[in-house]
């Protein structure tokens, strides 16, 4: 069926800037993203630079990555950075209690980390250790990266091959330190962070943003109590995390391909949660904090299913499917509208683990429907947001509604408005009415990603099941866009 509804853009109401580390990435030492995923076997014979995969760096540099968050998670608060340092057959060994038990060569440590960041062309965000970790440690890490001159910590780092600081900036202040991280209270966390940020020093070149670990989805009380209690000028942001769980229940989440249209209609349902958690998180921001200095950092966010069949149930290796390209779309829409104060935010995980960009296997990758979103999405990282109304028919199911549509817009320094739109209603179509009186647009560039069903995957046997390709249903007559959008599509729009 067909349905219609109408768009709105507030063209002269631009003045927030969508940070470009909206879109950004986390990678941590589970199961095959770091080892096996990024960091592969010497004896494997593709392109690598050191024991890093060049394939998978290519495709993730096309889609210009702005930061990488490393190295956890929860690894991060069980990770002593001293252990990834110097030759490497001498480095310790560690087991990772967290996941899978395996053991952790340390083979990939801070050298290697930042060498992937400059082979990505990006920049690197790192969550120190808090829960087990010292101030000592936290601090001596940030001297070996950032300080220049002559230390003992600058001179070991000369000693491991590096000569120049490297001057990173992103500083997270352990990992949900309400859980993994510690088991701390906010009131108790608010002190540490204040300790630990304390002795994290700004070198020259290298001032720290330090992000304090935030909330679990919908503790509010834990975002109030650190907004009352650490100093704004110590805390560049503010992290919050949470997953889209298909059930909604943890010890039995939902497979990743096999489901029904009730449990994706749950899922998209429990995505769209993320619009009303970001702004009662924001709302208790403008108390304390009414000029936005402090920004909120979704630095943990995506699908979470149950493991693929077969697999290590500690490795969280999961298949992407249009579904999870819906939810990339409808989140980063909503990352965008709350620009003013959403101004990082991190998917889990680049590869291999949870809501994926790209699979490996053996010296085989592909890119998942997660991938194209971001791919499509580039265009509106530093652009200017568009303020937007759209009145979504909506998509009912049972006794329950979701709106069927969402949508952001953005202009970029020439003036080229971009515009992506979601359709999460698997049966209708939908019509969208733009009007755009008076601003002269006359080009259209579109891509859409769409698929017959929602439990489509790109899989080693077809790769491009879910692939983007030129987008024909956009029209531009009388000072109106007129958009057709397929059921289950994400289109992109750039005009000019
Ligand atoms: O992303 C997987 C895990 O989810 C992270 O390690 C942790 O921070 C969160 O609970």
């Amino acid at each position: 069926a067909q349905r219609e509804t109408t768009l709105t853009l507030q063209l002269k109401d631009t003045q927030t800037t969508i940070s470009r580390h909206i879109y950004g990435h986390f990678s941590e030492h589970l199961g095959r993203c770091i080892y096996d995923g990024f960091w592969v076997d010497p004896a494997m014979n593709i392109p690598k630079k050191d024991r890093i995969r060049l394939d998978v760096v290519a495709a993730l540099k096309r889609i210009r990555i702005p930061n990488l968050r490393w190295p956890g998670g929860c690894f991060a608060d069980e990770y002593h950075w001293r252990d990834g340092i110097g030759e490497r057959s001498k480095r310790p060994k560690m087991i990772n209690t967290h996941w899978g038990g395996v053991t952790e060569d340390n083979s990939f440590g801070t050298h290697e980390f930042l060498e992937l960041c400059a082979l990505l062309g990006t920049e690197p965000y790192i969550a120190g250790n808090v829960g087990s970790g010292t101030v000592e440690e936290m601090s001596k890490w940030v001297e070996y990266l950032n300080a220049d001159g002559d230390t003992p910590l600058t001179r070991l780092r000369k000693g491991n091959g590096r000569d120049q600081p490297w001057k990173v900036r992103f500083w997270g202040v352990g990992n949900e330190s309400w859980g993994c991280g510690g088991n701390m209270t906010p009131e108790y966390y608010s002190g540490e962070f204040r300790r630990y940020a304390t002795f994290a020093r700004n070198y020259p070149g290298a001032s720290l943003k330090r992000i304090a670990g935030g909330a679990n989805s919908a503790d509010y009380n834990w975002t109030e109590v650190l907004m009352k209690s650490i100093p704004h000028n110590m805390m560049w942001g503010l992290s919050l995390h949470h997953y889209t769980v298909p059930t909604g229940r943890w010890n039995q989440k939902g497979s990743a391909t096999r489901f029904d249209e009730k449990e994706y209609f749950n899922t998209m349902k429990n995505c769209l949660f993320m619009d009303e958690l970001v702004t009662k998180h924001a709302a208790i921001m403008d108390r304390y904090d009414p000029g936005k200095r402090v920004a909120l950092v979704v630095d943990e966010w995506g699908i979470w299913t149950d493991v693929e069949p077969g697999t290590n149930p500690g490795f969280l290796y999961q298949q992407n499917s249009l579904r999870d390209a819906l939810i990339a779309a409808t989140t980063l829409n909503i990352f965008n509208n709350h620009a003013d104060r959403v101004r990082m935010a991190n998917l889990a995980q680049t590869v291999n683990v949870l809501q994926a960009l790209i699979l490996t296997k053996g010296a085989d990758m592909l890119l998942t429907p997660t991938y194209h979103v971001f791919d499509m999405y580039q265009q509106h990282m530093d652009a200017r947001l568009v303020p937007l109304k759209i009145t979504a028919p909506d998509y009912i199911s049972g006794t329950q509604k979701i709106p069927a549509v969402n949508a952001s817009a953005s202009l970029d320094a020439k003036g080229r408005l971009c515009i992506t739109l979601v359709n999460i209603d698997p049966q209708n179509n939908m019509t969208i009415h733009t009007p755009l009186p008076g601003t002269g647009y006359r080009n259209i560039n579109g891509k859409l990603l769409h698929s017959g069903a929602f439990t489509d995957v790109n899989s080693f046997e077809h790769k491009t099941k879910v692939t983007p390709v030129a987008f024909k249903g956009a029209q531009l007559k009388a000072g109106e866009l007129t958009v057709q959008l397929p059921p289950l599509s994400v289109v992109s729009l750039l005009l000019d």
